[in-house]
């Protein structure tokens, strides 16, 4: 099952908030699809994300009717800068739309088929980048994982997050193509879901042992020693280590800790923000209240309960144990690691 393809002209996304119920593509020829498509969620996780807003650059380029390249160009930009203002915290969409406008700079001068041409072999290459990476972070995921491991994960960092394979799900699926005999708790991750909905459906798919639980059993499994480890995605990493991923991922670290079960963090270095010194500066997308406010379609609160919403939250890098990153498994000190990470030294 793919999350996201491109064909005709069209990008096709896997409509994640209608998992697994039903499975729906919907096929986008307008970049603004593809914005609404990131806001409400329909594509979501990092690296997914940024794939996605890549084809909308491309989208956008190629509904412009115009014969001017100067304004084109110009063009393109907005289409780029509307498409970054649809989710805040996942590094990996700027990372993305960065890499589309240093394409577009290196091309502005050349006629606009070229242009077009130039950004959608770009979005294609970030597509299949995410792809190889996915498979290098298992493999490097892998060496971490016992044999007979219980594994807890958190939210969706699987093949419906990323263009493919995954990378919390990935680590997982290299230990089980590797012949261990692992199983996965899912927590189901509430407001929205993504381990109930996408996790365990993903999981399945692939005949991986999964048990469903809410996310405050999470504390009492560990209690009983029924966790070996935890590995989760992120949405970004600053340069001393600190991890955003999807809210009540910091819980889960903190239990680590007590229970002393190592907490990994399974990423690409398009998640890695060394712009950032540390999480602190992580802008934390705050999402609608409705979301809170019901399970599914069926409201739960009583109207007009204040209600509190944030999407994502920051892991300490002292309660990780160690970044599986696709050039590698880097261990504290993280600062350095993951510099040299960046320039292809580990
Ligand atoms: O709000 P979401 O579903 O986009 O949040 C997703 C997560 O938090 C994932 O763990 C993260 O993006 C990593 S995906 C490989």
């Amino acid at each position: 099952m793919r999350t996201l393809y491109w064909e005709n002209n069209t990008l096709f996304l896997l409509d994640q908030t209608k998992l697994p119920l039903s499975v729906e593509y919907i096929s986008c020829r307008d970049y603004r699809q593809v914005a609404s498509a990131i806001r409400t969620m329909q594509v979501r996780g990092a690296p997914a994300i940024g794939a996605a807003a890549a084809y909308g650059v491309v989208l956008g380029a190629l509904a412009y009717e115009g014969q001017d390249t100067e304004r084109l160009v110009a063009h393109i930009r907005r289409v780029a800068q509307s498409l970054a203002e649809t989710r805040p915290t996942a590094v990996n969409l700027f990372w993305a739309l960065d890499r589309m406008l240093k394409k577009l700079s290196q091309l502005q001068t050349s006629p606009s088929g070229d242009i077009i041409r130039g950004l959608l072999a770009e979005a294609h290459g970030i597509y299949q980048e995410d792809l190889a990476m996915n498979r290098r972070i298992g493999e490097f995921g892998n060496s971490l994982v016992p044999d007979k491991a219980t594994i807890l994960t958190h939210c969706n960092a699987g093949a419906l997050a990323t263009t493919g394979y995954g990378t919390a799900l990935g680590v997982i699926r290299a230990a089980h193509e590797a012949g261990k005999d692992i199983r996965v708790y899912a927590d189901e991750t509430r407001p929205l879901l993504q381990g109930a909905r996408l996790t365990a459906w993903e999981l399945m798919q692939d005949g991986i042992p999964v048990t469903l639980i809410t996310d405050s059993m999470a504390g009492y499994l560990m209690q009983q020693g029924k966790i070996d480890l935890v590995v989760v995605g992120a949405d970004r990493i600053t340069a001393n280590g600190d991890v955003a991923n999807k809210i009540g991922t910091y819980s889960l670290a903190v239990l680590c800790r007590h229970h002393r079960v190592p907490f990994y963090v399974a990423a690409p270095v398009s998640t890695i923000d060394v712009s950032l010194p540390c999480g602190a500066q992580i802008p934390i997308e705050e999402r609608d209240l409705e979301e809170v406010c019901r399970v599914g379609n069926q409201r739960v609160a009583p109207e007009g309960v204040p209600v509190y919403n944030p999407a994502f939250d920051v892991t300490p890098h002292y309660l990780v144990t160690a970044l599986i990153t696709d050039r590698g498994v880097i261990r504290p000190p993280f600062d350095q690691g993951l510099a040299e990470a960046l320039k292809g030294n580990i």
